[in-house]
C-alpha cells in the first residue's frame, strides 16, 4: 500500500476513527489534517495482475472483470466533471485511483466471508481501492464518488476497511401486473447500485386478484394476467399472447437487462409465480386450474410437467445462481400438494441447472411432509410463517416482511412510499431497523444480528390494481426518497435520519447511469422558450438561454406562430421528457381537420393527445394507458393551455378556466373504483408529427408548478 505509507509518514493529527457520512456510511481512519483533491487524479489504473479476475462468490453468473468495473467507474467520474482515462498498470502511481484485489478476508454480520468488502486508502498523492473481489472494488468506487461529491471534490486522507453485513440487499418489483420497459429496469439497477444494493428481484408473472365471489369462469379467463418472458420455443407457444409481445421481454432483451445490471453489480433474480397467482398459465391451459382459476391443480398429471417445461425453457435465460418459483398464497388445505410442488421444482431446477430456489413464505401446515431445507424462504407476513421459528428448524429466511411493502398508488393495507421513520427507528430492541429485524414491534420474533440464517433483505413493491393504476415512473417515485436510507441499513450502515436528510439530495444529483427524475439542466427556472419570432434557417431559437434550439419540418414559422400544415409536420426539440415539477405552457389553435387521436405533444414517456381515437376528450397517454379529461380542446380558435406536473399529480389549465386534474380510475378487485392522481412526465420531444394540423405559439417549459 504505497499511499498508506505516504499518508502515515505525513500524519500530523495522528490516527482517529471517523464515520464517513455517505449512503451507506463508511468507517474510516483519518491520518492527516490535509485533504486529497480529486482534481489531481489523472488516471484510473487497474492492476494488471487482476484485470481479468471476476467474483465467483457473488450472486451473478456474469460477473464483470476488474477492468470492466474500472471502465464503468471512470465513465461515472464524469458526473463529478472529471474526464480520466482507464489504463492497466502494475502498481499505483501519483495522480491515480488504483483498483486492485486485496489479500484481506472480509466478514459480514454473521462472520461469513464476503466477496463484497474493500479497503479504501487515500494518500497525499493518490487513492487505492482494493476489493475482496472486483465487485468489492466497485463498491469502493461508489464510496469514492459519494465522498468526493459531499467533500467538494476532496477526500479525507487515511484508510478504511468496509464490508456489507448481509449479502442480499435490494428490492422486488411486480412486473407481472404492470409492464416496465427494459430501459426503466436498467435505470433502477443504476439507482440501487449507487447505494451498494446488489439484488433486483423481478416478479415476471401474475394476475389481478381473481375475485371468485363475483367473477364468472369466463370473466376470470379474461382477467388481466401476464407472463413477461417471450420465447419462440413451441413448448411455450401461446403463454404470451401476441397482443402482449410488445409488453414482454425476448431473450435478447432479457440478456440486455441482466448484463446492464450486472455491469453495476446488481443481479436480476427472476421469479415465475406458481402454483398460486398463476392465472396466466391457466388462461393458456385451462384444464390445469382449480375452481379458483388463479391456482394450479397440482394433482393434475400435466401441472408439474408444464411447470418443468416452462422452467426448462427459461432456465438458460437466467444468469443468476438463484431463481424464484413464487409459491405464494396457495390453498392451505392442499399443503401436501404445495410441498410436493416446491420440492419437485427445487430438485428439477437444481439438477437441470445447478441453481437454488426461493419461495415466498406461505402457510401450508402438513403432518406428512416438509419444504426442503435447501430452499430459501422469503418471509413476508407473520400470518404466513414465523421466520425465527423456521430458522430454529434449520431454514434460511430472507427478510421481505411487509413492514416495507409498497402497493402502487392505493391500497387498503399498504402505503405508497417507504416508511422512513421505520427505517431509522424500526428495531423493537431500540435503534434502527436492520435485515435481521423481521418484526418491527416485537423483539422476541427476531433472531440475533449475527444469525447466519438471514441472507439479507428485499423490499417489495406490488401492483395489485394493475397496469392502469400507475405510470412506469411512479414505481420509482415510491422508492425514490426512502430506498437509499434502507440501503444503508441493508448494508449495515449507521446513518442517522438527520444525516440522511442532509446528504440525500446532493448524492442523488450524481447517481450515474440514470435520469429517473427526467431532470433537464437549466440556468434558470425557464428551461426552454420558443417565441417563433423569426426563422433562422430551419432552426427554432430557444430564448431561455439554455440553447435548446428546435427545428420544424413541414411548418411555417414567424410572427410568433409555428403552423403545422400537413399531417406529418413536426416540431422537434432536443429534449425528451421533464419529470416533476414542471409547467409546459403554450397557445394552440388546432384545425378542425386534425383527426381525433392525433398527438399535440409526444416524448418517450408520454403524449398529450386530442382524444383516444373515438372520443375527442383531451388525454394524457403514458405507457399504453390513456388518462382522459372531461374536456375537449376547441378547434379553429386559440386557447392558452398549461400542462402542469405538481408533485404526484398532473393538471391542465385551458383558457381562463380552473385547473382540471388527470385521474387514474383504479378497478378494485372488480368490486369498486378509486379515483387517484396520476403523475405523468411532460412530453417535450415533439409537437405534432402524427396528424396534428394547426398552429402553436408561446411554447415554454419551466421547472416549477
Ligand atoms: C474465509 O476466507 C479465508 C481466506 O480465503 C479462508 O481461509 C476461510 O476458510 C474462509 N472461511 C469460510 C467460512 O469460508
Ligand atoms: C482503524 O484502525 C484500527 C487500528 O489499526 C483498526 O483496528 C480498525 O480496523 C481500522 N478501521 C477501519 C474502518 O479500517
Ligand atoms: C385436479 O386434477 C385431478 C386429476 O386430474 C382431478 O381428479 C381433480 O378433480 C382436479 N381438481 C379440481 C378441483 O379440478
Ligand atoms: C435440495 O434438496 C432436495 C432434496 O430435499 C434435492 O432433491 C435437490 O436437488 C436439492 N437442491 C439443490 C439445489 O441442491
Ligand atoms: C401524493 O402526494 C400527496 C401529497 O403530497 C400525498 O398525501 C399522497 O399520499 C401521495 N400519493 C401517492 C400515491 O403517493
Ligand atoms: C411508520 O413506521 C413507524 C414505526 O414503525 C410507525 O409508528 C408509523 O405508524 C408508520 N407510519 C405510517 C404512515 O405507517
Ligand atoms: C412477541 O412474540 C412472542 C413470540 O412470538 C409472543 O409470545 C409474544 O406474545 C409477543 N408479544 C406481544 C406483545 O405481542
Ligand atoms: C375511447 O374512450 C371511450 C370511453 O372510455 C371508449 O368507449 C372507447 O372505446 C375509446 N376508444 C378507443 C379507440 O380506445
Ligand atoms: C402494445 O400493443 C398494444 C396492441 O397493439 C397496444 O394497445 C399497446 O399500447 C402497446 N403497448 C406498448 C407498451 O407499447
Ligand atoms: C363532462 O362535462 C360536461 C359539461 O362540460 C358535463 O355535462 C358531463 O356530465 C361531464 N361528464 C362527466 C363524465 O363528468
Ligand atoms: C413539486 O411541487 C410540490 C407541490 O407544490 C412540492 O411539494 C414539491 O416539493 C415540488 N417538488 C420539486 C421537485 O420541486
Ligand atoms: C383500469 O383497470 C380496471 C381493471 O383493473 C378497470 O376496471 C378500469 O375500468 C380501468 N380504468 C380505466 C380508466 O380504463
Amino acid at each position: 500500500m504505497l499511499f498508506a505509507a505516504v499518508a502515515f509518514a505525513a500524519s500530523v493529527v495522528g490516527l482517529f476513527a471517523k464515520t464517513l457520512v455517505g449512503i451507506p456510511t463508511v468507517e474510516f481512519n483519518v491520518t492527516s489534517a490535509a485533504q486529497f483533491p480529486l482534481s489531481s487524479v489523472t488516471r484510473v489504473l487497474v492492476d494488471e495482475k487482476y484485470q481479468d479476475v471476476v467474483d465467483l462468490d457473488g450472486k451473478t453468473l456474469i460477473p464483470p472483470t476488474l477492468l470492466a468495473f474500472g471502465r464503468t467507474f471512470a465513465a461515472d467520474l464524469l458526473e463529478l466533471g472529471l474526464h480520466v482515462p482507464v489504463e492497466v498498470a502494475g502498481s499505483a502511481q501519483p495522480g491515480s485511483v488504483f483498483l486492485t484485489i486485496s489479500p484481506d478476508v472480509f466478514c459480514d454480520a454473521a462472520s461469513r466471508n464476503t466477496s463484497e468488502g474493500y479497503t479504501l486508502t487515500v494518500g497525499a498523492q493518490g487513492v487505492v481501492i482494493a476489493g475482496a473481489s472486483p465487485l468489492g472494488a466497485f463498491w469502493g468506487t461508489r464510496t469514492l464518488i459519494q465522498q468526493a461529491k459531499l467533500g467538494a471534490l476532496e477526500l479525507p486522507i487515511g484508510s478504511g476497511s468496509d464490508a456489507p453485513g448481509w449479502g442480499t440487499r435490494g428490492v422486488m418489483l411486480d412486473a407481472g401486473r404492470h409492464y416496465y420497459p427494459p430501459e426503466f429496469l436498467t435505470e433502477i439497477c443504476a439507482y440501487l447500485s449507487f447505494f451498494k444494493q446488489n439484488t433486483f428481484h423481478l416478479h415476471l408473472s401474475d394476475n389481478l386478484f381473481n375475485n371468485v365471489d363475483i367473477y364468472s369462469r369466463e370473466r376470470s379467463l379474461d382477467l388481466y394476467a401476464a407472463f413477461r418472458l417471450n420465447s419462440d420455443d413451441p413448448v411455450v407457444a401461446g403463454l404470451v399472447r401476441p397482443y402482449r409481445f410488445n409488453e414482454s421481454y425476448t431473450r435478447e432483451t432479457f440478456d440486455e437487462i441482466q448484463s446492464s445490471c450486472a455491469a453495476r453489480g446488481v443481479t436480476i433474480i427472476p421469479e415465475i409465480e406458481a402454483p398460486g397467482h398463476a392465472l396466466v398459465i391457466v388462461q393458456w391451459k385451462p384444464e390445469l386450474g382449480l375452481a379458483d382459476l388463479s391456482l394450479l391443480n397440482i394433482s393434475h398429471p400435466d401441472t408439474i410437467p408444464t411447470m418443468e417445461a416452462i422452467w426448462r425453457t427459461f432456465l438458460p435465460w437466467f444468469h443468476s445462481k438463484t431463481v424464484h418459483i413464487g409459491a405464494d398464497e396457495y390453498d392451505s388445505a392442499l399443503a401436501d400438494d404445495y410441498i410436493l410442488f416446491v420440492n419437485t421444482m427445487s430438485s428439477f431446477i437444481g439438477s437441470s441447472s445447478g441453481k437454488d430456489i426461493r419461495i415466498w413464505g406461505t402457510n401450508e401446515p402438513s403432518n406428512n411432509s416438509a419444504v426442503s431445507r435447501n430452499i430459501t424462504i422469503q418471509h413476508w407476513e407473520f400470518f404466513e410463517d414465523n421466520p425465527f421459528d423456521l430458522i430454529k428448524e434449520g431454514y434460511t429466511l430472507l427478510n421481505s416482511d411487509d413492514g416495507f411493502y409498497i402497493v402502487g398508488k392505493w391500497s387498503g393495507s399498504y402505503p405508497q412510499q417507504l416508511n422512513i421513520t421505520r427505517i431509522f427507528e424500526g428495531n423493537p430492541a431500540g435503534g434502527a431497523w436492520a435485515p435481521y429485524v423481521f418484526d418491527t414491534n416485537n423483539a422476541t420474533n427476531n433472531p440475533p444480528r449475527s444469525d447466519p440464517s438471514v441472507p439479507g433483505h428485499i423490499a417489495a413493491q406490488w401492483n395489485d390494481y394493475g397496469p392502469n393504476a400507475t405510470t412506469v415512473s411512479e414505481a420509482y417515485y415510491s422508492w425514490r426518497n426512502g430506498l437509499p436510507a434502507l440501503a444503508d441499513k441493508q448494508w449495515g450502515g449507521v446513518l442517522t435520519r438527520a444525516q440522511y436528510d442532509a446528504v440525500f439530495e446532493e448524492l442523488h444529483s450524481v447517481i450515474p447511469g440514470q435520469n429517473l427524475d427526467r431532470a433537464i439542466a437549466s440556468k434558470t427556472d425557464v428551461i426552454l422558450r420558443y417565441d417563433f419570432a423569426a426563422v433562422n434557417g430551419s432552426t427554432i431559437t430557444d430564448s431561455s438561454g439554455n440553447g435548446y434550439d428546435g427545428s420544424c419540418t413541414g411548418c411555417s414559422i414567424g410572427n410568433g406562430v409555428a403552423s403545422l400544415s400537413s399531417h406529418s409536420s413536426r416540431l422537434t426539440t432536443p429534449l425528451s421528457s421533464k419529470g416533476r415539477n414542471y409547467t409546459l405552457s403554450f397557445s394552440i389553435n388546432p384545425s378542425s381537420h386534425t383527426p381525433i387521436g392525433a398527438s399535440i405533444l409526444s416524448g418517450p414517456d408520454s403524449a398529450l393527445v386530442l382524444g383516444n381515437g373515438t372520443l375527442p376528450s383531451l388525454a394524457l397517454v403514458s405507457g399504453n394507458q390513456a388518462y382522459a379529461l372531461n374536456y375537449t380542446l376547441p378547434r379553429d380558435v386559440w386557447t392558452d393551455v398549461a400542462l402542469i406536473g405538481r408533485g404526484n399529480a398532473t393538471f391542465l389549465r385551458a383558457g381562463g378556466a380552473p385547473e382540471m386534474q388527470f385521474l387514474a380510475v383504479l378497478g378494485i378487485n372488480g368490486a369498486s373504483f378509486e379515483w387517484q392522481p396520476i403523475a405523468v412526465e411532460a412530453p417535450v420531444a415533439q409537437v405534432g408529427g402524427d396528424g396534428f394540423l394547426g398552429s402553436i405559439a408561446k411554447f415554454q417549459l419551466t421547472g416549477s408548478a
